[in-house]
């Protein structure tokens, strides 16, 4: 797979792993080096961090659906300290280019996280996870294309990583929310997160999961995805991180010939750890009979 620029940061290839799905410093406990000399990505995104520590939902956290998973992990982290500390020394040790994922619950928090997430050299770019409120306004910040567009303004003028907006799915209007963001200075967008849903307790009929709801996730989600990704791409001209539900090569070809600049695998990465690297592959063997980004139909 040749080499790829993504606003700016040379890449080896197109696949990155989603936010949250594949724990670097996990797997390099089961699989010892032999993880960094076979690295399954070609980036690297930390899961999401917030300003202060966070346990995460109540459990149970998970569910499998036949095509997929919902998930109400609930972000669970050290804190920006914490992380800092902690993880990102190790994370770095990664032979790939590094994205950090935050979420701010204000916009004075995202300020503080991306200004000093920032200033450290091993990461080369953030990812800014704005499906969650914003306490001020009530608002889900990346649901609204106002709420987006004043978080990145807010953001822009204090970090000079590039910085790439993760857009809900649970959107009204995906396409508006990208727009804003780039109206307001994101280098890069990046979709789906997950869609909203639930699964109920077999016996008791409650709500299965501890947080009650949770995050769809896999490949039920893809062709849902793959339309978002198709319609963003089509809105804006920054680089579009193509992703839900991607499972193999032929997948990630359809995502970047809906207009993705480079995709990302998720859930897959649960099933098989070498998931990102198969997907590589398989796309590298198909790559010549594709043209990514022209949103012709890959068959
Ligand atoms: C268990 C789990 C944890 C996740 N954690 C995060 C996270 O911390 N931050 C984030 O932006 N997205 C998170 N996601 C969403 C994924 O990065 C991705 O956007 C979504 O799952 C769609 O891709 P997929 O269908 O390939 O998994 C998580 C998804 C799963 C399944």
């Amino acid at each position: 797979m040749s080499e790829v620029s993504l606003c700016g940061v040379q890449l080896r290839g197109p696949v990155l792993n989603g936010s949250g799905t594949f724990d670097v410093i996990a797997a390099r406990r089961a699989f010892g080096d032999a993880l960094l000399t076979d690295f399954p990505f070609d980036a690297y995104v930390s899961k999401t961090i917030t300003l202060e520590p966070r346990q995460g939902n109540p459990p149970p956290r998970l569910w499998e659906t036949p095509a997929g998973m919902i998930n109400s992990i609930g972000l669970p982290n050290k804190g920006l300290d914490g992380f800092l500390a902690e993880d990102l020394p190790r994370i770095a040790e990664v032979p790939v280019p590094v994205v950090v994922s935050v979420m701010g619950f204000s916009r004075d928090e995202l300020a503080t996280l991306v200004e000093v997430v920032g200033e450290r050299d091993e990461v080369a770019l953030i990812e800014l996870n704005v499906s969650c409120p914003n306490v001020e306004t009530g608002l889900i910040m990346g649901a609204d294309p106002a709420e987006t567009a004043a978080a990145v303004e807010r953001l822009r003028p204090i970090c000079a990583k590039p910085l790439i907006v993760k857009l809900t799915p649970n959107a009204t209007d995906p396409s508006a929310v990208a727009r804003a963001a780039e109206g307001a200075g994101a280098d890069a967008v990046s979709l789906v997160n997950t869609l909203k849903g639930m699964a109920l307790h077999p016996r008791t009929g409650q709500a299965w999961l501890g947080g009650r709801t949770g995050g769809v996730s896999g490949p039920a989600i893809r062709a849902i995805a793959l339309e978002q990704v198709s319609a963003v791409s089509a809105a804006v001209d920054i680089p579009v991180i193509g992703m839900g539900g991607i499972a193999s090569g032929h997948d990630a070809a359809e995502f970047m010939a809906a207009g993705a600049a480079v995709i990302a695998v998720g859930t897959e990465s649960f099933r098989d750890p070498a998931a990102g690297r198969i997907v590589a592959a398989e796309l590298a063997s198909i790559g010549a009979t594709t043209t990514p980004g022209k949103g012709e139909p890959v068959r």
